[in-house]
């Protein structure tokens, strides 16, 4: 038999809890539900960390929606030579549809920013960009998320679909873990 550990005991510190968590998702639905809820919106998860954001909100979203995903990722730091990689595109023809973007976590804004440019390239009616998490602190293009959950300092967390190293999306909660379990990988 192997000998495993709850993922728990990995967290040095709780950032946000299940509760500040299930207030936020609602609040953010509630916003949605406002500017969206008439439109009949297509919701694009960016996998994988969006997944468990996403199922949470929708089942609080009572109109009519469609899902799609998307994986990308950015690279390039530069201005010139930045750019984004798509390794899962969009399933569902979004030309003259409303979109909103769902996020696990705004960080440098690249990804959402090159994510917001390919959807409107495919002729879009609206992008709107949704994120549980911002960390102001850290962006370096000129990039605000239209709804954001709960803005965080600059700590590299885990939990609720966020991962290090794939591991820890299972948590119910945003944590930091433990420092020497960041110098192992
Ligand atoms: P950005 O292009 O730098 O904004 O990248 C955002 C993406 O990086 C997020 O969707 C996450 O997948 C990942 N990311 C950024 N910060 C964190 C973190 O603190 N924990 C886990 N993943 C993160
Ligand atoms: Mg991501």
């Amino acid at each position: 038999m192997t000998t495993t550990h709850s993922p728990r005991e990995d967290i040095a510190e709780v950032i946000a809890t299940e509760a500040e968590i299930r207030d936020a998702v609602e609040r953010l639905a509630g916003e949605l539900t406002e500017d969206v809820g008439e439109l009949s919106p297509i919701l694009v998860g960016v996998l994988n960390g969006a997944f468990v954001f996403l199922a949470d909100l929708v089942r609080r979203l009572d109109f009519p929606l469609e899902i799609d995903f998307m994986n990308a990722s950015s690279y390039g730091e530069g201005t010139v030579s930045e750019g984004l990689e798509i390794q899962t595109d969009l399933s569902l023809d979004v030309e003259g549809r409303h979109v909103v973007l769902v996020d696990d976590i705004l960080d440098t804004g690249q990804t959402l920013q090159g994510l917001v440019r390919h959807v409107t390239g495919r002729g879009a009616a609206s992008v709107r960009t949704c994120c549980l998490l911002d960390k102001p602190a850290r962006r370096t293009v000129d990039f605000e998320a239209d709804y954001v959950g709960i803005e965080i300092p600059d700590r590299f967390v885990v939990g609720y679909g966020l991962d290090f190293a794939q591991r820890h999306r299972n948590l119910p909660f945003i944590g930091v873990l433990r420092p020497e379990l960041y110098q192992s990988q």
